[in-house]
C-alpha cells in the first residue's frame, strides 16, 4: 500500500486545515493510504534532552511514507509554534526523516491570503530539510470560514479543484506512487 502523511499545523478541533487535508486524502487514488501525525503531547523542544519515544515514532512514520502533505494555519504572519518545535525535534533524530521526500505544503486561513505569508518561511525550514518541495500549485486559500460545510467538507468549488490539482502533482512528483 502506498502511503502519505499528512501533518497538521492545527491542534484546533474542527481545525480547517485539518479539513483541507481531508479533502486531500479524498482527491487521492484509492491505493494511497493516509496517515495522519499525531503531535498534540510532544514536549516543548531543548537541545539537551534526546528525542522522546513519541517523536521517534513520528520520525520513524515519516519516513516510511512515500510522500508528505503538511497543512498549516498562519500565525502572526508565520509558521505556528507547535508546528515548528515538531519540525525542530523531526531534525534532531539522528536521520532526516524528510531527505528527498516528496513535499506537499497547504494552508488556509480566516484572511484573505490564506497562509501566503507563513508558506515562504515553512518552504525555507522544509528545503533545509532537504523535502521535495512541490512548487506549483501553491495552496494558500484565504476565508476559510466560507469554504467548508458545517461537516467539515471542502464545498468550495475553486479551492477543491486547487487541491485536488496540488495532489495529482504531488503523486507525480511521487514515482514510488505514480
Ligand atoms: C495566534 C493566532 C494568530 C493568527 N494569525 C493569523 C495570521 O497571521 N494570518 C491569518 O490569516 N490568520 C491568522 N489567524 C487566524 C487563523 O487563520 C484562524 O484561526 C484559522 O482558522 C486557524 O486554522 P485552523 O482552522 O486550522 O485551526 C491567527 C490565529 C491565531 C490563534
Amino acid at each position: 500500500m502506498r502511503n502519505i502523511v499528512a501533518i497538521c499545523g492545527s491542534l484546533r478541533p474542527g481545525s480547517s486545515n485539518h479539513n483541507l487535508l481531508r479533502a486531500a486524502a479524498e482527491s487521492a487514488p484509492d491505493e494511497v493510504a493516509f496517515t495522519w501525525v499525531d503531535w498534540k503531547n510532544i514536549p516543548i523542544f531543548d537541545d539537551m534532552s534526546a528525542p522522546t519515544e513519541e517523536i521517534l515514532a513520528i520520525a520513524n512514520q515519516v519516513n516510511a511514507a512515500h510522500a508528505v502533505i503538511i497543512a498549516s494555519p498562519e500565525y502572526n504572519w508565520s509558521i505556528p509554534g507547535g508546528l515548528k518545535n515538531l519540525l525542530d525535534w523531526l531534525s534532531r533524530v539522528g536521520f532526516n526523516p524528510f531527505e528527498a521526500k516528496p513535499t506537499l505544503i497547504m494552508g488556509t486561513s480566516l484572511g484573505k491570503l490564506g497562509t501566503a505569508r507563513m508558506q515562504p518561511h515553512l518552504r525555507q525550514v522544509m528545503g533545509h530539510f532537504k523535502a521535495q518541495l512541490v512548487d506549483d500549485p501553491e495552496v494558500a486559500i484565504g476565508h476559510s470560514d466560507q469554504i467548508f460545510n458545517s461537516d467539515g467538507d471542502l464545498i468550495d468549488a475553486a479551492a477543491s479543484q486547487l487541491v485536488k490539482s496540488a495532489v495529482a502533482k504531488l503523486i507525480s512528483q511521487t514515482p514510488s506512487i505514480s
